[in-house]
Order: structure tokens, then sequence, then C-alpha cells
């Protein structure tokens, strides 16, 4: 029985309830036969990518229906409020503008300001990389280290090790993010306190594990740090709380502002992109935002029925909502993209992990599903066993390029081997098939009938293929920026606010408190029975050690 997703009176909705229950059962295969057109019409190009959406359970009535939803949602108006700067995010009374810090038209928001930091990012890199700008004993920068987490970590580490083959050279980017201190030791192990450059990057700086690693950081350096002067040379930060920063020691001149209305999973296109700058030079960074503006120009102005994000969307709601997928597998097949999955987790579920509508009642339907994924094809000889024939329809995105970053006879390869995995997934092996197989192999028909049964596939299974040409700085901003807009149009399709949080919130609140009674500083008897006693283990053990 189909879930009925009905987030307005329209009729759209329960004609698409009755579309599900008429196509239910209809296989991939079939689609194929039925249609011999069905790649050409089932894939399209926007800002240099292409999306083949053929291999998923939808018809042309289908779309048409999910299109005459959006529209119905008033998707096109939706996106205009969010370009224009509308206080998308309700309950924090902000807009979500991270299309305005990638905007190249001259039209958008805050432009001045914008323009006025990447001025300030362009000198910043010039200084560092022309060894302008030294540390406190007089040695150019050879490192940099990025403080950060969540949002102020994710984007860049991904952004930065995605484009390592566009590396200036002159300097390596590390990132630490983790309070674990074993991340930042590791980090710092190769490194010499006087040629490395911390950047503080946290959009409120308070976040804990950001504040923690920055503390430990500036201990690290006080062999060659010893007043305010010096430390300004090795630390600078990215902020939209200037006074923290500066109250951590950081020379107002080197904080680097972001603003309310940048989210922080939104935010690798503002200064918290300047370890991206830094690795790659300005000038590619601007190509990142020009590739992210053209996929913006695309959401915006390309008919529904050619968008790629609104049509990445709408199939996510497709499964999601109507076939009960609950979980969604991006895979790229590049290892440039391995750390892709890791930043999409934070961006869809962040954003689309919610429960309370846009109108403040409780939804009575689901909403993100839980995203997954890793690079491939290392993947192939892990999980994907359960994609094949595990019992769950686990909708793909598979991610490739057309050109590899070598031109060896490793990309074909690669490229063969996402095809086939997607294919297979799609095809399957019939029992009959299984069976043949084995008796071809020469095993005793008596045999071949149990083992066949353990080597059919089911088949009918449904992915998406993203293609870049080829990975650089711009098709790498159109593929952020395809991603950010379909979490938007899911976000419009579940009626939630896809640029609020405040499910982190009360971990944070509770690791305090239990940071207290870890360090003895207080006790809380009133709290449960497991907690209680997992911090007492702690204390008995820290005190017999
Ligand atoms: O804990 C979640 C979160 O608030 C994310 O939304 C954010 O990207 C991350 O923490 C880091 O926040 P900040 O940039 O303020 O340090």
């Amino acid at each position: 029985m189909a879930t009925i997703f009905q987030p307005t009176d329209a009729d759209v909705w329960k004609r698409l309830s009755d579309h599900y229950r008429d196509i239910q059962d209809v296989r991939l295969q079939d689609l194929f036969a039925d249609d011999p057109d069905r790649f050409e019409t089932m894939h399209c190009e926007g800002a240099g990518l292409i999306l083949d959406y053929s291999r998923s359970h939808v018809t042309a009535d289908t779309l048409d229906l999910l299109v005459q939803a959006a529209e119905e949602l008033q998707l096109p108006e939706r996106v205009a409020q969010l370009m224009s700067g509308a206080e998308v995010n309700t309950t924090e009374h902000r807009p979500a503008l991270h299309t305005a810090l990638r905007d190249f038209s001259g039209g958008a928001p805050y432009k001045d300001e914008i323009w006025e930091i990447l001025v300030r990012m362009d000198a910043f890199v010039h200084k560092v990389h022309s060894g302008v700008w030294r540390g406190a004993t007089g040695k150019p920068i050879t490192d940099v280290v990025n403080i950060g987490i969540g949002g102020s970590d994710l984007g860049p580490r991904m952004v930065t090790d995605a484009l390592y083959d566009h590396w200036s050279g002159k300097l390596r980017c590390h990132f630490v993010a983790n309070i674990d201190r074993a991340e930042l030791e590791r980090t710092l192990a190769d490194l010499s306190p006087e040629s490395t450059l911390f950047i503080v990057a946290s959009k409120s700086f308070t976040t804990l594990e950001t504040l923690r690693n920055a503390e430990t950081a500036k201990v690290w350096m006080s062999g060659v740090v010893r007043d305010e002067t010096d430390l300004a040379r090795h630390f600078v930060a990215v902020t939209a709380n200037m006074d923290r920063a500066a109250a951590f020691g950081i020379d107002k001149e080197h904080i680097f502002p972001m603003w309310d209305w940048v989210g922080g999973r939104y935010s690798l296109w503002s200064a918290i992109g300047l370890p991206i700058a830094l690795a790659v030079g300005m000038e590619q960074f601007n190509e990142l935002r020009r590739g992210a503006y053209d996929m913006d120009e695309h959401f915006r102005t390309a008919p529904l029925k050619n968008n790629l994000p609104l049509l990445l969307g709408l199939i996510g709601i497709w499964y999601t909502n109507y076939r009960q997928a609950s979980t969604h597998a991006v895979l790229p097949y590049a290892e440039r993209l391995r750390l892709f999955p890791d930043f999409l987790q934070q961006l869809t579920m962040e954003s689309n992990g919610k429960s309370v509508r846009l109108d403040n009642t409780a939804v009575d339907y689901v909403t993100s599903p839980v995203v997954w994924g890793s690079v491939e094809s290392n993947g192939q000889h892990s999980f994907h066993q359960l994609l094949h024939q595990g019992t769950h329809e686990v909708p793909v995105d598979f991610i490739a390029t057309l050109q590899g970053g070598m031109e060896d006879e490793h990309h074909p390869w690669l490229l063969a081997n996402c095809l086939a995995q997607a294919r297979a997934l799609m095809t399957g092996k019939s029992y009959e098939t299984a069976k043949q197989e084995l008796l071809d192999d020469g095993l005793p028909e008596e045999e071949t009938e149990a083992l066949a049964m353990h080597r059919q596939m089911p088949g009918n299974r449904p992915c998406n293929i993203i293609l870049l040409e080829k990975l650089t700085p711009q098709s790498l901003g159109a593929l952020i920026a395809l991603y950010e807009h379909r979490t938007f149009v899911q976000s419009v399709f579940w009626q939630i606010n896809a640029f609020d949080q405040w499910g982190v919130e009360l971990g944070k609140a509770m690791s305090k408190q239990i940071y207290g009674q870890l360090i003895g500083e207080n006790t809380d008897k009133t709290m449960d029975a497991s907690t209680r006693g997992l911090i007492e283990l702690y204390i008995k053990h820290r005190n017999q050690g």
C-alpha cells in the first residue's frame, strides 16, 4: 500500500497516488523495451553536466504529475524568493543567499559586501603565495591548517581534495575538525610552527570542537609566537562573530567576515572557501564559483522538464514518498570526489532531516532519506552486494566523468565499472540464466538448482547517472550547486525549512553537562542510569589509572 503523500489539498496529489498504484509494479527493463527512445527523452544537460534519469521507475506521466505538483507548490516562485533574499530561513528570520556569493550578473543582494571580501581574499592569497606574508620568525608559509567543523570544514575540505591536481604548488592545505586530538596531532606531526598558518573557521565562533582545537594549536605555536603581533602572523579567522574571534586573539585585520544570511553548509563560496583559494589560487576559486553560477542560472531559467536540480529532486521525492526508499546512495566514480558523499550528508540531512513544516505543524509523511555513499570502484567490493541482492531498494546516483584526470587505461575501466554496475542493477540475472550458466560450466544438474537460487539477481533497481565532461573547478562548482538546489526542491515538497538545524543543539548542551561531570566539576543524580553508570565507570577508570 502506497504512502499517501499529500502536502496540500490539490487534486494533483491524489492523481499522483493513483498513478503510483498504477505503475508501482513496472519494471525498468520493460520501460526500456516499450520505448526505444527512452534514453533520448530521459537525459538532459545543464551547466555542462549531463543527467541520465532513464533508469528510474517513472514514465512521462509520472514526470508530468510531479512537475504539476512542483507548480502547485509554486516552486518557481520559491526559487525566486530564495535567490532574491527573502526570509526563507523562517525560524531564524534570515535569507539563505549562497547564490549571491557566486553571482556573476551583478544583480544579487549584498554584492558590495561580497565583492569586498573577494578582493580581500585575493590580496591575502597573493601575499601568502608570494611570500610577502611571513611567519613570526620570517619564514614563508608552507602549510595552511583549516580548523573548523561541519560547514566550516566539509565543503572546503572536499573541494580542496577534489582539486588537488589544480593546487598552485605554493603551499599545502590541511584540515582539522575532530575534537579527538588525534586529527590535530597527525596533521601537525610533519609541520613546522614557523611556516604554518592556521585558519580558524567558524561562523558562530562558539563551536566547541573548533575552539578546543584552535587553543591547542596556539599551544603548539608557543615556541614561535611570543606576543599578539606574532600570533597575527599565524592565525587568521573566518567568522560572523568578529568580537569572539578578536577575543581569541586574532587581529581584526585578519578576520574575514561571513554573514548570517549564509548557512554553514552552503558557505564554501564565502571566505569559508579561503583554504580552497589558498590551495588552487583565486582564479580557480572563481571558476568554481562560476560553475555554481551556471547551475544557478540553469535552475532559475531552464524549463521544468529539463531542469536538472528539479528532476533530481522530483525523482528523489518519487522514491522517498511513493516507493518508500529510506536511503539514497551517492557513488562517485572519481577518486577525487571521495569526500563528496561526506559533504552531501551534511548538505542534505542537516537541511532536510526535519519533521515540522513551515506552518509549525508536524509532517505526516517522511522527509530526507538517509544519504550515504563512498568512492568507487571500492564500494563494489564492499556494500554493492546489498545493492544487488539485498532486500532494500536503494536509489543510487552514480557520478562519473567522460575524461579522467590522466590519459591512460584506468579511466575507461573506471567508467566501464560505473556503467556495468548501473546496468547490472537494472537487468539483474534471472534464475533461468543463472542455472544455464552453471550447467554450461559443467555443474551437475542436481546442484544447479540450489546454487542458481543464490546466483540470481532481482534487477529492476534504479539509478541516475550524472556525467561531468571532466572534473574541473567549473564542473565541480556546478555539481555542488546541483545538489544544493536538489535539496531545496525537496524541502519545498516537504514544506520544511532547509536552512535551520535545531536538532543539533540538544546534544551540544548535554555534552557540556556531561563534560562537567567527567572532570568532576559537578554531579547530576537525575541523569538516566545508563549515562550515570558510564560516567562513573570513566571516573573510576581514571582514578585507577
Ligand atoms: O553543529 C552543527 C553546526 O552548527 C553546523 O550547522 C555548522 O556547519 C557547524 O556546526 C559549524 O558551525 P560553526 O561554523 O559556527 O563553527
